[in-house]
């Protein structure tokens, strides 16, 4: 299959075609919010499936059946690859959970009016690079990333799949109603996993005992994710995920990029960073 067949443009970003059919992308744009979903908004690799693991054992207070039983994708459904058919993942009780690595500008209208709670994840850039060329590698829906030169002038172009980070991250940092929006690091997720269950439970109005917290921090530990079989993509048939070329829950580390990017490209990387995020007011945990 050539690039033009597996990816598509849709509202200036490319997709993976596979993922997001025209039904499904029609679904997003109608769909209807309520007040009290909660949204995980992420660029792809910035630890979605981490966040996937953290936000259902806060919201059911700790018990591990909600991340045990039903794999992370169907745990919380990618709103934008959804056919009209799997409504049933819609008609659950509340709060009602989804993940997205929509920009924000791509949202459907029913966000706009009904602002629901958002958890927007960041990670560094260079991280999200690393992450996303072994994904890159193992993934047979995506466009095989070539050398790593290639898909480095490709990252930092924005012509890879959701489009640019630095788009993203500017849309969402520059959201409206920042009261519905809280935002975090995989970096400060890496660093103090506890006093971010803390602070994410506090923002979802789901106070926890220190105990609980404690639980909830182990359970979704790298090493402990990657033996729940709901969580480590284990289900995914092999002829989607090669993981003979990379794993899905791959390092799990902050500052990978340094084993992964030449001298030459951290410094182009950092000099385009720095043009890009120059009237970004946001303290980033990586900076
Ligand atoms: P690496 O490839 O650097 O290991 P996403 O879910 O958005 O696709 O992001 C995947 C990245 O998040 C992978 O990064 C994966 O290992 C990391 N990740 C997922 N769960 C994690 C956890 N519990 N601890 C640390 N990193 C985690």
């Amino acid at each position: 299959m050539t690039e033009a067949e597996i990816y598509k443009l849709y509202k200036g970003v490319y997709l993976p075609s596979s993922l997001h059919p025209p039904e499904c992308l029609k679904y997003y744009e109608e769909f209807a919010f309520c007040k009290d979903d909660i949204l995980i908004v992420t660029y792809p690799k910035s630890g979605t499936s981490w966040m996937q693991e953290i936000v259902p054992l806060i919201v059911s207070g700790g018990d591990p059946a909600s991340v045990e039983t039903l794999p992370t994708w169907k745990r919380i459904p990618c709103l934008e690859a959804q056919k009209p058919s799997s409504t049933f993942h819609f008609k659950r009780p509340s709060p009602r959970m989804f993940a997205t690595h929509f920009q924000y500008n791509m949202m459907p209208s029913s966000f706009f009016e009904v602002k629901p709670k958002v958890i927007y994840l960041m990670r560094n850039p260079k991280d999200v690079f690393t992450s996303s060329f072994h994904y890159h590698k193992m993934a047979t829906y995506l466009v095989k990333p070539g050398p790593q030169s290639e898909f480095f002038r490709k990252f930092l172009d924005g012509r890879v799949i959701y489009g640019s980070w630095f788009d993203h991250v500017k849309g969402w940092l520059n959201a409206e109603d920042k009261e519905c929006i809280m935002y975090i690091s995989y970096e400060e997720l890496i660093m103090d996993l506890k006093a971010s269950v803390t602070r994410i439970a506090q923002f979802l109005e789901k106070p926890l005992d220190a105990e609980v917290i404690e639980k909830i921090a182990d359970q979704c530990l790298f090493k402990n994710m990657k033996k729940n079989k709901s969580s480590n993509y284990s289900m995914i048939p092999a002829n989607l995920f090669d993981e003979t070329k990379s794993k899905f829950l791959r390092k799990g580390i902050a500052g990978d990029w340094k084993n992964q990017l030449t001298a030459a490209e951290a410094e182009h990387f950092d000099a385009v960073y720095k043009d890009k995020m120059k009237d970004v007011k946001y303290k980033f945990v990586w900076d």
